[in-house]
């Protein structure tokens, strides 16, 4: 009898040790492993996983910005370079940080044609021409500014 109770409560603490962790918030997981398909471990909580890391990882005309799959904009240009040429350029000073406009008008939806064209000095632009650019820039601002 005495040997059965050492057994039984001897393994009690046991049980909390190995059975609670699951139940605490933030500690569902320690591993990838430990979450269902499709989903990553990240700080001790099962999240869904990003749908991309890079652009291979998404459909043609699709790119992929902070883990997830956009549309390009149609022109397969680049979001991600596009923002950095926007963010260079200091565009943001006249169509604000997403193009939605400011001294400027909104240009999220403008052709990539139309940005050339501004860009080059096609067009007058208020804002100047970019020195070097291509119609390759163009085409990335317009797919980031698809995105904003
Ligand atoms: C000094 C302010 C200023 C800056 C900086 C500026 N723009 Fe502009 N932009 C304007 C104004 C004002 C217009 C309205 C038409 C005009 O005056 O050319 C305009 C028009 C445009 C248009 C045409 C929109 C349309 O509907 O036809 C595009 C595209 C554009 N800007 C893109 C840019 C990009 C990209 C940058 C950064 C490289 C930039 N602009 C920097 C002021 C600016």
């Amino acid at each position: 009898m005495k040997s059965w109770g050492r057994i039984l409560f001897g393994g009690l603490p046991l049980l909390f040790v190995f059975g609670c962790p699951d139940l605490i918030p933030g500690d569902e997981c320690t591993e990838d492993a430990d979450c269902a398909a499709g989903e990553v471990c990240t700080n001790g909580n099962c999240v869904a996983e990003a749908e991309c890391d890079t652009d291979d990882d998404c459909a043609a005309g699709e790119d992929c910005v902070n883990g997830e799959c956009v549309a390009d904009g149609g022109n397969g240009g680049d979001p991600v370079a596009g923002e950095a040429f926007y963010n260079a350029n200091n565009c943001a000073a006249c169509h604000a940080a997403d193009g939605s406009g400011g001294l400027g008008p909104d240009i999220r939806v403008v052709s990539s044609a139309e940005i050339f064209a501004n860009l080059s000095g096609t067009d007058p632009h208020t804002g100047g021409t970019v020195a070097g650019v291509t119609q390759d820039d163009a085409d990335d601002l317009e797919a980031w500014l698809a995105t904003q």
